[in-house]
């Protein structure tokens, strides 16, 4: 088994669908270790004689499944939301992807229900100006009754009576704390009897099913729970560590792991963002780069590069290569920062701070690097590009110490220039 590992290096939307929809080509299997469909993947691909660009949104489902050949799996560390799940397949289907017999989902996945996403925006209100900008699908409450082991499975669904006992249970629980909310419990538990039917010839055991050919996967570094801006983050572990346990996968046989990184920074909801850009570049990286959110349409707050950032992801998820995305975005400027330092109390602060406070006093020191001003979204190789845009891409590799080996220059599947990856520049 050969384990290729696809992790977003900063705070989402990095464009790791696209990556892992060009390495499913050779993939048996694209499976998820972590989240929901609190994500939003876009993928844009040429399809039939015609080559039509054709744009396809995943959230819960693994964005390797518009290759023919590979087989998605949600693994048990994501929480399912089914009601989404078939929306979701029934889209794709009816874009012409045919998933027939090659999607799965874990008998030990949780299950998110409406009332998960219920509690999320109530909970989002009692924080009132302090909210963390969730999604709302319920993704936090649905890890929460995880954690303290109230929590749902896939596999519950099939034990009719005891599902139904069980969820009253939950929901009263919910009730005692959140006051009554408008929910039709009974009736959810009737939903779920038919949705259940629906799902079981999607269930596995993947624990087992994974453990026999090739897979991939992905998520965003800054947004786990552990390492992250705690507690603007997501409820689960996005960093690698959750490949081994959303999957059930040893460490030792993950083979490459790939950091995905946008060539500035972007972030959506709440939580500190030392390099956002509040002013003309904010809305040009915005409105150039289309930032606006595939899950909930929010538009992406936008900043320069951030290498503090970068550096932590790197000692964390020990990448061996990363994919730099969406530099043609910075085609048109004049001169483009980056971020290589913190500074507090005139003193440079080593590693990211876990304190917000801290982190909200820091000074952040950049280095200024001349812009390509020219397009690059034609380029068909990395020697091609304008030579201060290879300058750009030489200064984050070697600042990071990692080679760049995919850099994307435009959204399509064709618009990933190759680098060779085994030498620093
Ligand atoms: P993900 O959540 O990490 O998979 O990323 P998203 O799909 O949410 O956001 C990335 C967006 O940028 C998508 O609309 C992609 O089609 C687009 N994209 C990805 N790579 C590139 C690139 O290199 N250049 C440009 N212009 N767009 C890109
Ligand atoms: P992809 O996979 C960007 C953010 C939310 C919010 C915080 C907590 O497309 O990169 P949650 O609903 O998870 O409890 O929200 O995490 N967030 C994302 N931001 N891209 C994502 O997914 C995200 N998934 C969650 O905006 O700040
Ligand atoms: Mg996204």
């Amino acid at each position: 088994m050969s384990v290729s590992v696809v992790l977003g290096a900063q705070w989402g939307d990095e464009g790791k669908g696209k990556l892992v929809d060009i390495l499913a080509a050779d993939a048996d299997i694209c499976a998820r270790c972590a989240g929901g469909n609190n994500a939003g993947h876009t993928i844009v691909v040429p399809i039939g004689p015609e080559k039509v660009s054709t744009h396809f949104a995943f959230h819960l489902l693994p964005s390797g499944l518009v290759n023919p050949n590979c087989t998605g799996v949600i693994g048990n560390g994501v929480v399912v939301h089914l009601p989404s799940f078939f929306e979701e397949l029934d889209a794709l289907q009816a874009q012409g992807l045919d998933c027939t017999g090659r999607l799965f989902v874990s008998d030990r996945a949780h299950l998110v229900f409406d009332f998960h996403q219920i509690v999320d925006g109530l909970k989002e209100v009692e924080l009132g100006g302090k909210s963390i900008g969730t999604t709302k699908r319920g993704i936090g409450p649905a890890y929460s009754g995880k954690a303290s082991r109230s929590g749902l499975r896939v596999h519950h669904l099939f034990d009719h009576e005891n599902f139904a006992i069980k969820f009253r249970k939950v929901v009263e629980g919910r009730f005692k704390r959140y006051g009554h909310f408008e929910y039709d419990t009974e009736g959810e538990i009737v939903r779920y009897k038919a949705l259940a039917e629906r799902l079981r010839p999607y269930v596995i055991d993947s624990v087992t099913y994974i453990h026999q050919g090739p897979r991939r996967r992905a998520n965003a570094l800054m947004l786990d729970l552990d390492f992250g801006t705690y507690p603007y983050v997501t409820s689960s572990a996005t960093a690698v560590g959750g490949v081994c346990t959303g999957l059930g996968i040893p460490p030792k046989k993950i083979g490459t792991v790939i950091g995905v990184m946008k060539a500035y920074t972007t972030r959506v909801g709440g939580g500190p963002f030392p390099t956002e850009q509040l002013n003309d570049i904010g809305v040009h990286l915005q409105e150039v780069g289309r930032e606006f959110g595939v899950t909930t349409g929010r538009r992406r707050r936008c900043g320069w590069l951030d290498l503090v950032v970068m550096k932590h992801s790197c000692l964390i998820n020990g990448y061996d290569s990363l994919n730099l995305t969406k530099l043609d975005i910075l085609d048109d400027l004049e001169e483009i920062k980056v971020a290589v330092k913190y500074i507090v109390d005139g003193k440079e602060i080593e590693g990211f701070p876990a304190d917000l406070e801290l982190l909200a006093k820091v000074e952040v020191v950049y280095v200024v690097l001349p812009g390509w001003k020219a397009p690059i979204t034609s380029a068909t190789s990395y020697d091609a590009l304008p030579e201060n845009c290879k300058k750009y891409v030489v200064f984050i590799e070697q600042f990071l110490g990692v080679p760049i080996e995919w850099i994307g220059v435009g959204p399509g599947r064709q618009s990933m220039l190759k680098k060779e990856a085994n030498k620093l520049a």
